[in-house]
């Protein structure tokens, strides 16, 4: 087989490891590509789920003694401690890697220091190669990780002219089966979906990742999270049917922001706590614009349908703009259409302090 430079492999490596997107919480995803000596692929791998092995485990035990001399070129920087499986930095000495290239140092204090034992080690470290598109790529877990709260994604659907609902109420369905396979996905590549306690009363959703011709149930299911100040939640409601994990999160349990509801961040530490990297806001407009107003949203994913309906609740309610010079820049990412709609996804300008 050919050689293959540094930049190429990490271009792979960068590639493997999202197939691990949705399935690794509270891990990131991963990917490796080893090099023989003479800059032959010899093994590949990724972090597919969590507690599952690492991407430098799988690449090395794919290379055997090939690995011996070679260079291991990952996306994040290896981890240097034991927890459900070894630390990679011991592997990849053991392996008698000469080089580790990494694309992005691991912001988690428990796990960082891979490259500094494997320098002591005497392995070579180069850090920074294609960093941005590794840091695009697990953009939802890095940022959390640095931060301390998750990667909240809002998403909505609205008709052409901002409507989320009809004047007498009824929202279903404003988009398209195919919008809403969409979303499913979506939900799929998420730790939590969010929703108000208003969206409960009003639609009774299940809020599931699931095949929506035939209903059946993704394996892996987002925990479900209504934002509740009082407890309000019927226990008959659908959120409550054990299909997946729900929390009820309460004033009472999370604590209240001077208006007396759920407070907004402490809400987000908590299920940073609990292990939630990634999470989707899906409503509705009261409770997204209280999370636009507090700068806690991170992208933005419109639905938009072509129909007008002129009257009826808007999308989003009281995000903290009052006149036109404070309104939320949005620096506008992809436009794709998705059946009859079309999908915007756009990220919050941030604001000068
Ligand atoms: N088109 C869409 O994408 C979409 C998506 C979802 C919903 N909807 C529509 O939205 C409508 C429901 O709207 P909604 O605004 O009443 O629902 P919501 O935003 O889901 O829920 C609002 C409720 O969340 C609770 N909450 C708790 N903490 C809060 C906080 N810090 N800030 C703000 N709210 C907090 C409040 O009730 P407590 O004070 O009792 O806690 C509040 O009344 C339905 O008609 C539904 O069809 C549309």
């Amino acid at each position: 087989m050919a050689s293959v430079s540094v930049d190429e492999a990490m271009r792979r490596a960068i590639a493997l490891a999202a197939r691990g997107l949705g399935a690794t919480s509270p891990n990131p995803v991963v990917g490796c590509v080893l090099l023989d000596a003479d800059g032959e692929v010899v093994g590949e791998g990724f972090h597919a789920y969590a507690g599952g092995p690492h991407a430098e485990i799988v690449a090395l035990a794919q290379a055997g003694t090939r690995a011996r001399g070679g260079t291991a070129v990952v996306t994040l920087e290896p981890c240097d401690h034991t927890g459900r499986t070894g630390p990679c930095s011991h592997a990849l000495i053991a392996a008698g890697v000469a080089r580790v290239v990494v694309a992005v140092p691991d912001p988690n204090p428990v796990a960082s220091g891979g490259a500094a034992t494997l320098r002591a080690a005497g392995v070579q470290v180069d850090t920074g190669v294609r960093a941005e598109e590794a840091e695009a790529g697990n953009v939802a877990w890095l940022t959390s990780m640095r931060r301390g709260w998750p990667y909240l994604i809002w998403k909505y659907a609205a008709t052409l002219d901002g409507r989320s609902a009809a004047a007498d109420g009824t929202s279903m369905w404003i988009t398209s089966e195919a919008a809403r396979i969409d979303v499913h996905a979506l939900r799929g590549t998420v730790d939590a979906v969010i929703a108000g306690v208003g969206t409960v009363l009003a639609d009774d959703p299940r809020l599931t990742a699931r095949n929506l011709r035939d209903g059946t149930l993704a394996i892996r299911q987002p925990l479900r999270v209504v934002v509740d100040s009082s407890g309000r939640t019927p226990a008959e409601a659908r959120v409550r049917d054990g299909a997946a994990r729900t929390w009820v999160a309460t004033a009472a349990e999370v604590g209240a922001g001077p208006d007396g509801r759920v407070d907004l961040s402490a809400l987000l530490a908590e299920l940073h706590h609990r292990g939630v990297r990634a999470a989707l806001l899906e409503g509705g407009p009261t409770l997204a614009g209280a999370f636009l107003a507090a700068g806690l949203v991170d992208k933005i994913v419109g639905y938009v349908a072509p129909k007008l309906l002129g009257a009826g609740p808007t999308a989003l309610l009281n995000a903290g703009v009052t006149t036109i010079a404070d309104a939320i820049d949005l620096e506008l990412t992809d436009v794709t259409q998705v059946g009859p709609d079309l999908r915007i996804t756009a990220l919050p300008r941030k604001r000068e302090a």
